[in-house]
């Protein structure tokens, strides 16, 4: 029998209820018993993402309350899928309910937040997306993957593919960052990876989201309003869904906010017109948790009631925990006010994933030795830190960096290099603090013989100055100073927007003391979000800057290997760095204006700060030099159905082996609408030997050049065009061509 036909057969057997309860989607609920404490659950992981309890704690009370699996509703068939359940016991239990005593005994989804790993914890999305190395986001994935599934997890809500160009949203740590097309490609590996059946049955099914233009919530507040133009939300915001539908998502999530005025999980124009119409999309939408009841609170609807109807009709296939669907849409059908049709279409959806995605065939098999051997395995371990290294970015260097053989004293100091939670971050539920490598750890584990490691606290993120001369005096006898700082985890992440970008607290304070002290100082930078950190790029006395997001469980490894120059660094920037806050949102592939930034006054910037960025896209340094040079064309003037085919030839002028991330840059040099200054069209990871040289080679198609009219057409516009070549965003070799 055909997948359709089974879903057919089985729908002809299900009750109305029983259908809606392939729609609902819940957590468990915890019965808090604990004498003592007033504060209910919510309360506690809300406290915990702001880091007022620490996730241990959280852990220790969490193990203390009674969790309700819901078994009865899934009895009853009122419950069709779990979500963010972490624990493999409660999984086997949960889902052992639906199969033996729903009377369809319908597998469950159990879709967990896998982002970054999951015991496992990998960098996040958006350092994974600094690595630019395709391999090493697939082995992440596969990690990811293999360990979730051993646990009974069967469906992941990532990748997340949220454009964010404005660094004050604090969700930009999730994203694959600012360009489009880079988004794009680490999309279709996420998905393929995800969704590749292994032999043994191990795949997730995965969910692009948020749908659609989450990181352009106004003034990067979280969950704020968007007002966008088509052709905007087509060129910029759409492109990674598209990649992600085309490699076969099969779900995907949408949004909380609204667009355009109407929320996104209910806006019938984005979740069937342009999701299933223009993209061709197949599988089921998920709403975001609660999304359908907050349609009611956007005041869109009336009530839950109507938000669930609203939702359904839109395209909305599964509610995430609002509750709505179960509780009201089978009054609805009652009152004629949707159709049983609109039901069932929305279940052959969910059901056609489930036996997509072997639920029905290849049952999971609870097996706790395996979860056991398989998760945090030195070999996924590993990975991670293989992974890891590739995503930090080299920000400044005046040579102290790698660490020098003279170099026997070393002085770590801030209370982010100590502190396991800070440095695991945000998107990690899943993962486990007491195997968090902090940066202490790692630059022990990797000290040369004879070189002395020495820890003091120092300066926080929070707290005063007691800590500032005991960690100078200690400075003074070091011979180099290794300063750890930047955001602690809650800072970054969902409801962790920030207006102001600097360090905060009296961070900024403490490293300019430091510096003062004529010691070599390097900044560690552990962060969720692009910050304002020119005083530390400007400032002689920091030496070096080392930007490393959070590079998962072994952070502090990673770190070690760089700073020791086992590893040379090769992450380049996928987000701008602006020099304040106010630039934001700052971007590489901005329109042109008709008074293009520069020292002249009546031109496009600011008063008090620089019109370039502090760092720009691309941007990353190596230990090594790479010189480009010969940028050939094999033609200049293409037909519309031609490639744009180019070479670059890429030697290391330095002394060490280096990769260098080549990228691939045009531009549309007049159009009849305004263009990008520049769009990335492709790019290649390369290693090179000392003194070696590679020609490189790209083809670009010309159907890809193209962009949305003024009527929302897709057109690549004949006319001039320049193609730049290079190691960043705003530098490179260029050359002229035409397209006819
Ligand atoms: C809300 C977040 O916006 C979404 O990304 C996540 O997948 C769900 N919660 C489930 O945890």
């Amino acid at each position: 029998m055909t997948i359709k036909d089974r879903v057919e057969e089985l729908l002809s057997k299900m009750t109305l209820r029983e259908k809606i309860g392939q729609l609902n989607q819940a957590g468990t609920t915890m019965n808090c018993t604990l004498p003592g404490f007033e504060a209910d659950i919510d309360t506690w992981v809300s406290q915990m993402l702001q880091g007022r309890l620490s996730k241990e704690e959280l852990d220790r009370r969490l193990a203390m309350c009674e969790e309700d699996l819901r078994e009865d509703e899934i009895a009853a068939g009122e419950l069709g899928n779990y979500v963010n359940l972490y624990d493999d016991e409660k999984i086997a239990r949960g889902t052992k309910a639906a199969r033996e005593n729903s009377r369809l005994g319908i597998p469950m989804f159990v879709g967990v937040d896998v982002i970054r790993g999951y015991r496992t914890i990998f960098p996040t999305p958006l350092a994974l997306s600094c690595s630019w190395d395709m391999d090493a986001v697939r082995r992440s994935t596969q990690t990811a993957k293999r360990e979730a599934w051993v646990s009974g997890v069967n469906w992941t809500f990532g990748p997340m593919l949220d454009i964010a160009r404005d660094a004050r949203w604090g969700r930009i740590v999730e994203s694959p960052g600012e360009d489009p097309y880079l988004a794009g490609e680490i999309a279709k590996v996420q998905v393929r990876e995800f969704q590749r059946e292994e032999e043994d049955g191990c795949r997730l099914m995965a969910s692009a989201k948020h749908f659609l233009a989450y990181g352009a919530v106004s003034g990067g507040q979280d969950y704020y309003t968007v007002d966008m133009s088509e052709r905007q939300l087509f060129e910029t915001y759409l492109p990674p869904f598209k990649a992600a539908v085309d490699a076969g998502a099969g779900a995907v999530m949408s949004a909380f906010h609204d667009l355009n005025g109407i929320p996104c999980t209910m806006d019938k124009w984005l979740l069937t017109d342009i999701l299933r119409g223009k993209l061709g999309f197949e599988g089921f939408v998920v709403s975001d948790a609660e999304a359908v009841k907050q349609c009611a609170v956007h005041g869109a609807v009336k009530d839950e009631k109507e938000a669930a109807k609203m939702s359904l009709l839109a395209g909305g296939d599964m509610d995430m925990s609002s509750l709505d669907y179960i509780q009201y849409l089978e009054e609805l059908v009652e009152e004629g006010e949707i159709e049983e049709e609109d039901v069932d279409r929305a279940v052959r959806r969910v059901l056609t994933k489930k036996f997509e995605f072997g639920l029905f065939d290849k049952e999971w098999a609870y097996d706790p030795k395996r979860i056991c051997d398989t998760v945090l395995s030195p070999e996924n371990r590993k990975t991670a830190l293989d992974v890891g290294k590739r995503c930090a970015v080299l920000l400044k260097n005046d040579g102290i960096l790698p660490i020098t053989k003279g170099v026997k004293k070393i002085l770590i100091t801030g209370e982010l290099a100590d502190d396991r939670q800070a440095l695991m971050g945000p998107w990690s539920f899943t993962g486990r603090t007491d195997t968090q490598v902090t940066i202490v750890d790692g630059m022990k584990n990797y000290a040369p013989e004879g070189v002395e490691i020495t820890y003091i606290k120092g300066f926080g993120v929070k707290g005063g100055r007691d800590g500032f001369e005991e960690a100078y005096e200690m400075a003074k006898k070091a011979d180099m100073v290794i300063a750890v700082a930047g955001e602690e985890a809650y800072m970054s992440g969902e409801a962790a927007s920030r207006a102001d970008l600097h360090l905060a607290g009296l961070q900024e304070e403490f490293l300019l003391g430091l510096a003062e002290l004529k010691i070599p100082v390097a900044v560690v930078l552990i962060n969720g979000r692009p910050l304002a950190v020119r005083c530390l790029q400007d400032c002689p006395g920091i030496g070096a800057i080392l930007e490393g997001w959070h590079l998962g469980t072994e952070f502090g490894n990673a770190v070690a290997e760089i700073l020791y120059g086992k590893y040379n660094p090769s992450g380049k920037l996928t987000v701008t760095f602006a020099n304040e806050g106010g630039q934001e949102p700052m971007y590489y592939n901005h329109p042109n204006t008709g008074k293009p930034g520069s020292d002249f006054k009546f031109t496009s910037k600011y008063q008090d700060v620089p019109f370039t960025p502090l760092y720009p896209f691309g941007y990353g340094l190596s230990y090594t030099v790479f010189a480009y040079d010969s940028l050939k064309l094999e033609k200049e003037v293409l037909e519309q159905d031609e490639s744009l085919c180019c070479s670059v030839k890429v030697t290391n002028t330095g002394s060490r082996a280096g990769e260098e991330v080549v990228q691939l840059y045009i531009r549309d040099m007049a159009g009849s609408c305004v263009r990008p200054v520049r769009e990335l069209k492709a790019f290649r990871k390369i290693m090179l030997k000392p003194g070696e040289e590679k020609e490189i080679s790209f083809q670009v198609p010309v159907k890809d050049m193209g962009f949305y009219n003024r009527s929302c057409q897709y057109i690549v516009e004949p006319g001039e065009f320049r193609v730049f070549v290079g190691p960043d965003s705003v530098s490179g070799l260029s050359a002229a061509y035409y397209i006819r």
